[in-house]
C-alpha cells in the first residue's frame, strides 16, 4: 500500500487555488446580478394604472384623460404621461381610445375639426376617425386607433395596455 503524501507546496496550492476561487467568486456574482438586474425584475405587463377620472363621470361625449406611471428603463426610472380619450357607447360600456394618430404617430383630438363635427382630428396631414376609433377611408391613416384596456377600482377608471381596436379598419 503506497502512502501519498502531499506537500507542502502542493497544499500552498490547494488552498490558495481554493481561497482565490471563492473570493473571485464573492467580487463577480454581485457585478453580474447587476448586470442582469433588469432582466430578472418582475414585469408590470397587464398591470393596470389609476386615472382621476371617476366612472360616474364618464358621458357619452369623448373627454381627454391623462394618466401617469414610473417607467424603468434598464436602471433609469422617468415619469411618463399617457393619454386616452374615453366615453361611454351607446351600450354604456366604456371606450378608452389611444390617442396615436395611425398614419404617422401625431396626436389626435375631438371634434376640432370643423368641416367634420363628432369626429377625432388629427391635424397633422388631416387624418380622421369616427368615434369608435375607425380610420375615414380617403384620409392619411390606414388603420384605427388602438383601445386601452382598461378596468374599474373603487369608481375610478384604470388604463392598461393598448391592444388593437375591434372595429377594425375603415373600407
Ligand atoms: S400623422 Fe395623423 S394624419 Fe398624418
Amino acid at each position: 500500500m503506497s502512502k501519498q503524501r502531499v506537500s507542502r507546496r502542493q497544499f500552498l496550492n490547494y488552498t490558495l487555488t481554493g481561497v482565490g476561487g471563492f473570493m473571485g467568486a464573492a467580487m463577480i456574482m454581485p457585478m453580474v446580478r447587476f448586470a442582469l438586474d433588469p432582466v430578472l425584475q418582475a414585469k408590470g405587463a397587464g398591470d393596470y394604472i389609476a386615472t382621476d377620472k371617476k366612472i360616474a363621470d364618464i358621458t357619452s361625449e369623448p373627454t381627454r384623460v391623462d394618466f401617469s406611471f414610473e417607467q424603468q428603463d434598464a436602471w433609469y426610472t422617468s415619469t411618463v404621461t399617457n393619454t386616452a380619450w374615453v366615453y361611454k357607447n351607446e351600450n354604456g360600456e366604456i371606450v378608452a381610445l389611444s390617442p396615436v394618430c395611425k398614419h404617422l404617430g401625431c396626436t389626435v383630438d375631438w371634434n376640432t375639426d370643423k368641416s367634420n363635427p363628432n369626429q377625432f382630428f388629427c391635424a397633422c396631414h388631416y387624418g380622421r376617425y369616427t368615434k369608435d376609433g375607425k380610420n375615414v377611408p380617403g384620409t392619411p391613416p390606414l388603420g384605427p386607433l388602438d383601445v386601452y384596456e382598461h378596468t374599474e377600482k373603487d369608481g375610478y377608471l384604470y388604463l392598461g395596455a393598448t391592444k388593437p381596436n375591434p372595429v377594425g379598419k375603415g373600407a
